[in-house]
């Protein structure tokens, strides 16, 4: 099959490599149909991520068609589309059963926090992700949603992922009624945080970035004020004076480790990776937000430590509240939201790539050129895929 490949850090290629095949009769091998390119790939394709190992394809955002299930699977048959969030969970064990499905404990055997997670480096388990023509999905019957006829196949792919993080980070930080809510990061996620906040309550939204026309994009589908952090001094003091020096309700973190902005910051945390990623959107939010206010954190850090301001936080009177999105749950919600029209996900797709040419796809959404917001990648046969089902539905 065709899939993407990664060969060192800002080298990625599209290759043939031999099929995945069911190793578990629990497993299903799913024909990907779309996949999309996360900002969080950005991190693995910069190589900041730990134990990214050669030879490996991301990819935690695809649907696709099941091609083939294992003998132990019952709620998957061949033939079904499905959206597959990117946590690998098993759905049984102390912390699926607090639906935390993205710290499962059973997913990834390198680490004690995250679970697995699908393309993301030995790190998140060493599986293979789905920027692909086809890929194995472990615990079949857990994760994967059989798509609703209803709901189209490029809303789909960003319930996998974008969505669902953008609407969690909305939902812990606790917003109440008339509160101002400040996003940092204008990307897919920050996007659907804004967009998520107002159905959360939200009285206010400002979204920081400094590309514009991501900020162009996100006051309009958004409809919230927007602010280029390079036309500012002082973060923390814009904030104050735009809120009446209180400092905003909630901030949510949706830029995570590679945060510019701080010639320091990014020195320690991305060139020289001497903390865990650069820390300036934890410093803004913890600053900005008002005393006994809310900060959400959904940008990616690595796992050692990061020099964050705890101390402003905790004489603040802060909460900060964090994780990887847990998909699933947020699923039955979120659809309802689609279909009443509060959220139209496929608006922020800027581009469609053939999958073969995804060294093209990662340069363009890494360098933002092209005005570009999400990528969705093409494998070569998806057309055919739908060509055989419409004859069959015919
Ligand atoms: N927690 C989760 O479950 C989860 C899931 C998906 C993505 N993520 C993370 O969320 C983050 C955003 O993802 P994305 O797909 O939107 O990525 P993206 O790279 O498309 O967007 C990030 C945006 O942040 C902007 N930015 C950089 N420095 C900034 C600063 N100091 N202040 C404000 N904005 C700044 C960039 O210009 C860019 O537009 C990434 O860290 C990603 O790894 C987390
Ligand atoms: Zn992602
Ligand atoms: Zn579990």
């Amino acid at each position: 099959m065709l899939a993407m490949n990664y060969r060192g850090p800002f080298r990625v290629r599209a290759e043939h490599k031999p099929d995945p095949v069911i190793e578990h009769p629990g497993d299903a091998i799913v024909r990907v149909t779309r996949s999309c390119i996360c900002g969080s790939d950005l991190h693995l394709y910069h190589g900041l991520v730990p134990d990214t190992r050669v030879g490996t394809t991301f990819g935690h955002e695809f649907v696709g068609i099941v091609e083939d299930v294992g003998s132990q699977v019952t709620k998957l048959k061949v033939g079904d589309k499905v959206l597959v969030p990117f946590n690998v969970f098993c759905g049984s064990c102390f912390f699926c059963q607090k639906e935390l499905y993205g710290n499962c404990h059973n997913t990834n055997p390198q680490a004690t926090a995250v679970g697995g997670i699908y393309g993301y480096s030995h790190t998140a388990g060493g599986f293979d992700g789905g920027q692909a023509e086809l890929v194995r999905v472990p615990m079949a019957d857990v994760g994967p949603t059989v798509i609703p006829s209803d709901i189209h196949e490029d809303d789909a792919v960003l319930l996998t992922d974008a969505l669902p993080t953008g609407y969690q980070a909305a939902e812990m930080g606790d917003i109440s009624e008339g509160d101002t809510v400040v996003v940092f990061g204008a990307g897919p996620v920050g996007i659907f945080a804004a967009k998520s906040a107002w159905l959360f309550g939200a009285g206010r939204v400002i979204v920081v970035d400094q590309v514009d026309y991501r900020l162009d994009f996100v006051r309009r589908y958004a409809q919230c004020e927007v602010v280029n952090f390079r036309e500012v001094d002082d973060m923390a003091l814009h904030i104050k004076k735009m809120t009446d020096w209180l400092g905003a309700d909630v901030c949510i973190d949706a830029v995570g480790c590679e945060a510019a902005g701080n010639a320091a910051q990014t020195f320690t945390g991305v060139t020289t990776m001497m903390q865990a990623g650069s820390a300036t959107v934890l410093h803004w939010a913890i600053n900005s937000v008002r005393k006994g206010g809310n900060v959400s954190i959904v940008g990616v850090y690595g796992p050692t430590f990061n020099a964050v301001p705890i101390g402003n936080a905790l004489n603040k009177g802060l909460t900060l509240r964090m994780n990887q999105a847990s998909v699933k749950r947020h699923l039955p919600r979120l659809i309802e939201h689609i279909r009443a029209g509060h959220i139209d996900p496929k608006q922020i797709i800027t581009h469609r790539v053939p999958l073969e040419e995804v060294a093209d796809a990662y340069h363009i959404f890494s360098s933002k050129l092209d005005n570009c917001i999400k990528t969705v990648l093409i494998p070569p046969n998806a057309g055919q895929v739908k060509a055989v089902e419409a004859t069959a539905s015919h």
